[in-house]
């Protein structure tokens, strides 16, 4: 019997934990006109306020350089919500009484006056934890993380040590390769501790993310498996069907490989083949997250072409519509070598991993938006039914993290008969049959995890600066060398064949992601 039809189980209360609430706190924004505000951080409060989950007093302090006042702000936000919100319509009860604590502080970054007004107006708020209590966002281009820091410290907002707490919020791109990444990380912490700067990856955000560590670590059968031993190779695949689009500007600076792989394919990979941490608490479980990532063979230029695949898409279509070329998009040089897809085969050296192989995987107009963890068990013996049913299927668990987040396993089935048919088939939990659609924002549960000062969901120093390194080994190998033929790939398509080649080296072929219920 399925756990969900027994009445015994059915009936328990879901253990939520409980948590502390969080305290009196002001969030400013810096670069609040940008789309993160109107697009994911507003309606993330916005939620949290109507999940009652909001401290008992806050502010959110808009600071930027557009001339505006607190109603037009408030009203631009508005729209902007009954747009992007996930629940629709907005409530306007709720909104009325969320909008009442929404300012707008008009300023330049540079301007030593713009954080004295924002000083004067935290002042004006009348309690001391909304002036003492600060969470800043930095939705600003990394190069002006210094100066903001900088001058938040003059206007004495921000103390290493001081009353109350003041925590940095930033985004990534954090950095665009190790030594910027140390600067942007020397520049931060010149004002505050490591421990008020709280780096955004917003997969950690992702429920289906955090459950991988739960589902490795409270279920026996699966974590006496989870090793080289059982473990044939892992593929971790997250795809898009959508194209660069309008962001070609940015694409030609990055590449799917600093902005896809460095981050959330990393922190992937990390959660998925970590050691267990001594306790739930956030260095216990950074500490090991950085292990591993510490632990990824390094490549050298030589490795490079023999364990990375990159990619480009010519025009093509996905799902019946016809796409441009990523050299014919916006902002994108004709000529261009930058990649919208990137392919790794990666050896984690240590006890636990030596010889298994990861492949991880990221393109853009690919045919379907997926992100999925599949675990490849190895093959049984070859010998018992070898003669009546030829090569078996081998086992796997796949995690699927979007859509339909879910978990399935897939083994052998008899199929019914007098003969020896064997076939594979699959046993599925889906989260939204289980448990009921609940779907927050990744925003939502960051920014109720930075205002508690809980950092187990953010990236540390030392691992932002680790997943650089290993990315800077692989830009290394690529330096002066222009795509091949096969690494070019139509869009719509799951990518170039140079990535088939690769995982065809060790006798391995990708699997897709699941999309389906
Ligand atoms: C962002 C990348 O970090 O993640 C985008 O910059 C990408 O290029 C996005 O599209 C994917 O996030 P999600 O949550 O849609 O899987």
């Amino acid at each position: 019997m399925p756990e969900s039809e027994n009445p015994a189980v059915a009936s328990a209360p879901h253990p939520t934990e409980p948590r502390k609430p969080a305290e009196p706190c002001s969030i400013v924004i810096f670069g609040a006109s940008g789309d993160l505000t109107a697009r994911k951080l507003i309606p993330a409060l916005y939620h949290l306020f109507k999940e009652k989950q909001m401290p008992s007093a806050f502010r959110v302090i808009g600071f930027a350089r557009r001339e505006k006042n607190d109603d037009s702000w408030r009203q631009e936000l508005r729209t902007a919500l009954d747009q992007f919100s996930r629940t629709k319509p907005v409530d306007d009860k709720v909104w009325a009484a969320f909008s009442k604590n929404i300012f707008y502080c008009q300023g330049d970054l540079t301007e030593t006056a713009a954080y004295a007004k924002l000083e004067a107006m935290l002042t004006s708020f009348g309690q001391a934890p909304l002036r003492e209590n600060l969470l800043f966002y930095l939705a600003t281009q990394p190069s002006q993380f210094g100066e903001v820091v900088q001058q938040l410290h003059n206007a004495s907002l921000l103390h290493k040590n001081g009353s109350g707490w003041q925590r940095i919020v930033v985004e990534k791109p954090f950095g665009h390769d190790l030594k910027s990444a140390c600067q942007l990380n020397h520049e931060l912490t010149r004002f505050a501790n490591e421990q008020q700067v709280f780096r955004i990856d917003h997969y950690l955000g992702k429920e289906t993310v955090q459950n991988i560590l739960m589902f490795r670590f409270s279920n026996s059968i699966f974590e006496r498996l989870w090793n080289r031993e059982s473990i044939d190779h892992v593929q971790i695949t997250v795809s898009e069907r959508i194209g660069v689009g309008g962001r070609g500007g940015y694409y030609e600076e990055a590449g799917a490989l600093r902005d896809m792989v460095q981050n959330h394919m990393l922190q992937v990979l990390a959660l998925i083949s970590m050691e267990p941490p001594v306790s739930l608490e956030a260095e216990a479980i950074r500490d090991e997250k950085v292990k591993l990532l510490k632990s990824i063979r390094p490549l050298s230029p030589a490795d490079v072409p023999k364990q990375v695949v990159r990619g480009q898409y010519f025009a093509g279509v996905v799902d019946g519509e016809p796409r441009p070329g990523y050299r014919q998009e916006q902002k994108v040089k004709s000529d261009s070598h930058v990649e919208t897809y990137a392919a790794l085969k990666v050896f984690i050296d240590n006890w636990r991993w030596s010889g298994v192989p990861f492949y991880l995987r990221t393109g853009k107009n690919l045919p379907s938006s997926a992100s999925e963890v599949r675990i490849q068990f190895r093959p049984t013996p070859h010998v018992l039914f070898a003669a009546a049913c030829g090569e078996l299927d081998q086992n796997a668990i796949a995690l699927r993290l979007q859509p339909n987040e879910g978990i399935y396993l897939r083994f052998n089935g008899k199929v019914p008969g007098t003969t020896l048919g064997v076939r594979p088939v699959r046993m599925n939990f889906s989260y939204d049959s289980e448990f009921g659609a609940y779907t927050p924002e990744a925003y939502e549960r960051l920014l109720l995890e930075a205002m508690l000062g809980d950092a187990t969901l953010f990236i540390r120093r030392d691992e932002v600066e680790t997943a650089w390194k290993f990315v800077d080994s692989i830009r290394k190998g690529w330096e002066g060398k222009s795509l091949s033929n096969r690494e070019f790939y139509a869009a719509g398509t799951w990518g170039p064949v140079a990535a088939d080649d690769l995982l065809a080296q060790s006798g391995h072929v990708w699997h897709e992601p699941q999309v389906g219920k």
